[in-house]
């Protein structure tokens, strides 16, 4: 058993990641600053787990509340979501990405080497790959970023593997996240999205809870199964256990590695929308629109890496996946409160 820090924990992807976590045996501390989560995910873990997480409501740029976590807690290894995730946000307000995303991340490696906690699983994202030159994409495809938040994920796997090079003493897990998409199975914890969703299977569960008129679909003419854009979705719950794999890879571990979080399938757009409806049971309106700048058309990992170096893979498929965004969607008209 290891005390794990999750930094955003009380987010989308944090918040399962710490089910996970305890379910597994280990002790959570939570630090987040709850500027797009809502603390009441805490009671939801409990719910779920019958264990509450020790919570700190302290930013990442924050170095003396860091400090003091560290301090009031024997933290065997970091678990690195807070940061801003918005791309088109990202474009508008560069300062504000760079400053939360890497100002913030650094903060917390200085504090963490300080409290000699060298020990740390990143999320990164796909994003880092950007158009790639053929699928499935492996870790050692080129990287090549197209807007400020990718530039954030890619500067931080650049910073992790230089403070690794310097120190063999750190051990840092730089996982790429596909999509992650999907809710816990119970319905209490998933994804609430700020304002109208920019990504595809929130917006779908909009459209199909009526609070939108109907799906855009950003073009239907790539080179792809029905024209429209692929993608590898993965459950939430399948990509959280993957990071309890991670920390216990890179506890036992040292130096830098990158690993794919995927499931090595991709869905394209329209694929998606019919799983959604088979979820909600009811046909859901679409309209085909022009592509959406920035695009590609075809995303999939290889997922070999993280088999063989992590043992995990991806078990849920689609329909589980939109049912469980479906009954997330149901049961919490107003989100997490
Ligand atoms: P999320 O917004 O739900 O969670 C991030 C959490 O970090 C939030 O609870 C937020 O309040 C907190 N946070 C933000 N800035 C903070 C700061 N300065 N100090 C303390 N807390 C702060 O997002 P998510 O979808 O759970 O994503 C988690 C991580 O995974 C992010 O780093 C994101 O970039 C990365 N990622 C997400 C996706 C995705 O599609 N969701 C894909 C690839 C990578
Ligand atoms: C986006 C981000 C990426 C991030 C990822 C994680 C961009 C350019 N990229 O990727 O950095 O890591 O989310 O979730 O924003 N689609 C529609 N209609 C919609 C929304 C989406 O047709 O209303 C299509 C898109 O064109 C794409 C697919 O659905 O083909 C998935 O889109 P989205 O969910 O936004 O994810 P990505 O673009 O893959």
């Amino acid at each position: 058993m290891s005390t794990i820090l999750v930094t955003g924990g009380t987010g989308y992807i944090g918040s399962h990641t710490c089910v996970e976590l305890i379910e597994a045996g280990h002790e959570v501390v939570v630090i987040d600053n709850l500027y797009n989560s809502n603390i009441h995910s805490l009671d939801r873990i409990k719910e779920i787990t019958g264990v509450k997480p020790k919570f700190y409501e302290v930013d990442i740029l924050d170095r003396k509340g860091l400090d003091q976590v560290f301090a009031e807690n024997k933290i065997d290894a970091v678990i690195h979501f807070a940061g801003y995730k918005a791309v088109g946000e990202s474009c508008e307000k560069p300062l504000l990405y760079y400053t939360n995303n890497i100002a913030g991340s650094i903060n917390l490696y200085e504090a963490m080497k300080d409290a000699n906690v060298k020990t740390l699983v990143f999320s990164s994202s796909a994003t880092v790959y950007g158009a790639p030159k053929s699928v499935p994409i492996r870790e050692d495809f080129e990287t090549h970023t197209t807007n400020p938040y990718g530039t954030t994920k890619l500067m931080n796997e650049q910073i992790l593997a230089d403070v690794c090079a310097a120190d063999p003493e750190w051990s840092v897990l730089l996982l790429r996240y596909f999509n992650p998409i999907g809710a816990h199975p119970c319905g209490l914890l998933g994804e609430v999205p700020n304002g109208i969703p920019n990504n595809l299977v929130p917006y779908i569960a909009r459209v199909a809870n009526g609070t939108l008129e109907f799906l855009r679909v950003w073009g239907d003419d790539y080179d792809t199964v029905d024209g429209t854009g692929v993608r590898d979705y993965i459950h939430v719950v399948d990509l959280a256990k993957g990071h309890i794999k991670a920390v216990e890879y890179a506890l036992g571990h040292k130096g830098a590695d990158y690993v794919n979080l995927g499931t090595g399938n991709g869905y394209s757009v329209l694929q998606v929308l019919h799983a959604f409806e088979k979820a909600c049971g009811k046909e859901l309106p679409y309209k085909i629109m022009e592509r959406r700048p920035g695009d590609i058309a075809t995303c999939y990992a290889d997922t070999k890496k993280a088999k063989e170096m992590l043992g995990w893979e991806a078990e849920y498929g689609i329909d589980e996946m939109c049912e469980h965004s479906w009954n997330f969607t149901v049961k919490n008209p107003n989100g997490i409160e």
